[in-house]
């Protein structure tokens, strides 16, 4: 187990980097550092599996960034990524490992796993696979023409995310839909489309208890059997099964509560899979669906070379330290608060959301391992849009505005489509604004002048397809933990979401009563409001 002293302000390097942020970092110029360093662009890039990234644009140079490394080092950051793929309790205000790792994790080489870890690879590799005949039985069936998934946050973002991202692999013979939210107009609007027979539900959520979640499922449900004639008593319970079979699977952890709802067909997943890094469970079955089971372990493959790499290669070489190590350079010594994701691909348009909750909910803590209130700050806001358009929107903040903001550019070499001249105007305008970040514009005209010396990484994938895709998301997952372990939190849970939840059920039943008693001004104001 990692000790409770590897907290960043406390090792030795910490000191150091404020020494060099002050001497040297707060005044670097990333255009002198390129006219002083010929090999600046090979230093700091790095081709990682699946991803090359050039990092040479962000505000460090060689001595800051080996006090970077050393810091990694003196955490223990090792150490700690090693607990992780050992299956310790690394989630440790949960008791609970977490081992999405684990869900693509070859079978093949269980024999280098630790000896307990074998027989729960091979149960994953059991649900895999049935889950992955299941989705090849749905994608050969015609009579199923649409396919729903009802989850919300990890299970929603990521299958989300891969649908869009692999469009060019997906079977569009079927149509597939997303509900997410309790805002009805979401489902009323599906479901206006949908033919019942001819529907399949995917009930995707961990606990089985999301509001969201439970409240769509309940409805898809009972809309379907009012549909086919079912809904009421008296019910025939054997048809009802039947059809529950045939137009609802659930995929959860919680077996229980599935069947409760009246699925009769689940794939499970495991309490050591946290929501936000499940889509390589049965959460994923959306994904197998739209792209077929070959596919779908692609995806798996990509991200396990991530894996293998972010275990191995040594800390100035393993990509998602880097840019871990610059998250933290970019939040604890320049003190920038948000970060830009600009995905200069279309496929990548929910990429912004996916890490959003990726990084804010696992490290948007304020308290270390041991509950002690952090001197420093962590997790950034995460945010972004597709950055073609963003371009000609948010982008002029981000080139003269008074915040400076990290971007991180993900573009793709290769396109997946033959339309001329697109391309290599998107990567054109990708390459472009990365250099006018940093070069920015000098002239007299007040108005006209750019600072520049913006910092941005930019991320390259040879073509979008299931391994790199399967790639970068491991990619952010891992620099998500290394930035939590620095940090000295536990990226696992998320104990913040629940209040709301909380405070939701007791504000419900007043929406009807009216009864405001114990109330704030505010929150009885506006409950009046919406009775009136
Ligand atoms: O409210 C936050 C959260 O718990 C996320 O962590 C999770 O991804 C989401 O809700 C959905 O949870 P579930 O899969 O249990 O429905």
């Amino acid at each position: 187990m990692t000790t409770l002293t590897s907290r960043c302000d406390r090792a030795p390097a910490w000191s150091l980097l404020q020494d060099l942020y002050e001497r040297r970092g707060r005044a670097l110029d990333l255009r002198e550092a390129f006219a002083q360093d010929a090999g600046r662009f090979q230093r700091f890039s790095l081709q990682a599996p699946q991803v090359f990234a050039d990092l040479s644009k962000n505000l460090v140079d060689v001595e800051i960034n080996d006090a970077l490394t050393e810091l990694a080092r003196q955490c223990e950051l090792e150490a700690q990524r090693d607990a992780m793929f050992a299956g310790e309790q690394v989630n440790r205000t949960e008791g609970r490992a977490a081992m999405h790792w684990l869900l693509r994790y070859p079978r093949g080489a269980a024999s280098a796993l630790p000896a307990s870890l074998r027989p729960v690879l091979a149960e994953v590799h059991t649900v895999l696979d049935a889950m992955l005949a299941y989705a090849e039985a749905v994608r050969t069936d015609p009579d199923i023409t649409d396919v729903v998934n009802i989850g919300i946050g990890g299970s929603d973002l990521g299958p989300l995310l891969a649908v869009q991202a692999l469009d060019p692999y997906v079977d569009h013979r079927k149509r597939y839909h997303f509900v997410s939210s309790v805002d009805g107009h979401e489902l009323s609007a599906v479901l206006r489309s949908l033919r019942p027979e001819r529907t399949l539900f995917l009930v995707a959520s961990k606990t089985f208890t999301t509001m969201e979640t439970m409240t769509n499922a309940c409805t898809a449900r009972d809309w379907f059997l009012g549909k086919i004639g079912y809904l009421g008593e008296p019910r025939n319970p054997a048809d009802v099964a039947r059809y529950m079979e045939r137009h609802f699977c659930a995929l959860t952890s919680n077996a229980a509560a599935a069947a409760e709802f009246g699925a009769t067909r689940t794939f499970p997943f495991w309490d050591w899979v946290g929501g936000r890094y499940s889509m390589w469970s049965s959460i994923g079955l959306m994904i197998a669906i739209a792209v077929g089971a070959e596919r779908f372990r692609a995806l798996l493959a990509g991200a396990h070379a991530m894996d293998q790499h972010f275990r191995e290669a040594p800390l100035e070489q393993n990509l998602p330290v880097r840019m871990a190590l610059l998250d933290i350079w970019h939040r604890n010594f320049h003190g920038f608060g948000s970060r830009n994701i600009a995905p200069y691909h279309s496929g990548l348009s929910r990429l912004p959301a996916y890490l959003q909750q990726l990084a804010m909910e696992s490290n948007g803590k304020r308290v270390d391992m041991a509950g002690e209130t952090l001197p420093y700050a962590t997790a950034p806001v995460v945010w972004g849009e597709p950055a073609a358009n963003g371009q000609h929107a948010y982008f002029q903040m981000l080139h003269q505005g008074s915040d400076v903001i990290p971007m991180e550019f993900v573009a793709v070499k290769h396109a997946l489509h033959e339309l001329p001249g697109h391309h290599v105007k998107l990567l054109a305008n990708a390459l472009a604004q990365a250099q006018a970040f940093m070069q920015g514009r000098q002239t007299e005209d007040r108005h006209r002048h750019m600072p520049g010396n913006r910092p941005s990484s930019f991320l390259l994938l040879e073509s979008l397809t299931p391994e790199s895709l399967g790639a970068l998301i491991a990619l952010y997952e891992h620099r998500v933990f290394a930035a939590g372990a620095l940090w000295g939190i536990n990226s696992f849970d998320q104990f913040g979401v629940e209040l709301g939840k909380v405070l939701a059920l007791d504000i419900e039943p007043r929406l009807a009563s009216g009864d405001a008693s114990g109330l704030d001004g505010s929150t009885a104001g506006l409950l009046a409001r919406l009775r009136s």
